[in-house]
């Protein structure tokens, strides 16, 4: 079966980026990576994704006075490479509504919260003053509003005790780094379908039974 064409659109360091370039060279794996585009220049994902061989562009937003002529840029460049997928990692710009509606069900994101909390920045900071403790990440179909839409994938992380922001990010970072890469194996194997604005994942196996307690006791 041909494989999805995914671009992933990055903004910096790109570990998610790595991720789903490991998980798209697995045999089998029913994805690949046709495209990189950052729209920041000189960023470690760009290295990445050169390494791995895989195109990448840089489109950066400062050479655009308007929204629309940065999103209508990327588009082009997204269907000039046949991507069927978009996958935000990391991407640090908001995609205007119009660019949102053409790639509606399409167009997927990673944020470092269990959704919907935590939207925007800072997410682990916040997290911390709010004293959960759990928190983790989301895959999600993407929305006009931030860090909204359709949830694909959560992972959980428990938080604990010592944590500032940094051991907080790097733990949830990990759990990413598995969430994203399952999210697009089970969109690019057409398993995925949003119903009423809620993702239903055909023959999905649950995460294994039971209740996660922080603290055990
Ligand atoms: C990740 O933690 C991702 O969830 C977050 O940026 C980081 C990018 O890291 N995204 C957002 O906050 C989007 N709202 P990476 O460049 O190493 O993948």
């Amino acid at each position: 079966m041909a494989r999805l064409k995914v671009a992933v659109l990055i903004s910096g360091r790109g570990s998610n980026l790595q991720a789903l370039i490991d998980a798209c060279v697995r045999p089998g794996f029913p994805a690949e990576i046709s495209l990189v585009i950052s729209n920041v220049a000189g960023v470690k994902g760009l290295e990445r994704a050169q390494r791995a061989g895989i195109p990448a562009r840089v489109i950066a937003h400062r050479d655009f006075a308007e929204r629309a002529d940065f999103d209508a840029a990327i588009d082009a460049a997204l269907s000039k490479a046949g991507i069927e997928l978009v996958c935000l990692a990391g991407f640090m710009r908001i995609l205007g509504e119009a660019f949102v509606a053409r790639w509606r069900d399409r167009l997927v994101n990673i944020h470092p919260s269990l959704m919907p909390a935590f939207k925007g920045l800072q997410t682990h900071e916040r997290a911390l003053a709010a004293g959960v403790r759990f928190t983790g990440c989301t895959v999600h179909f993407v929305r006009p509003a931030m860090d909204d839409g359709p949830i694909i994938v959560q992972a959980a992380v428990p938080v604990l005790p010592g944590d500032d922001a940094e051991r907080l990010a790097a733990r949830v970072l990990e759990a990413e780094h598995e969430a994203y890469p399952l999210a697009l194996r089970l969109i690019a194997e057409g398993r995925v379908r949003v119903v009423a604005e809620r993702v239903e994942i055909a023959g999905a196996s649950e995460a294994p039974p039971g209740r996660m307690l922080n603290p055990q006791r």
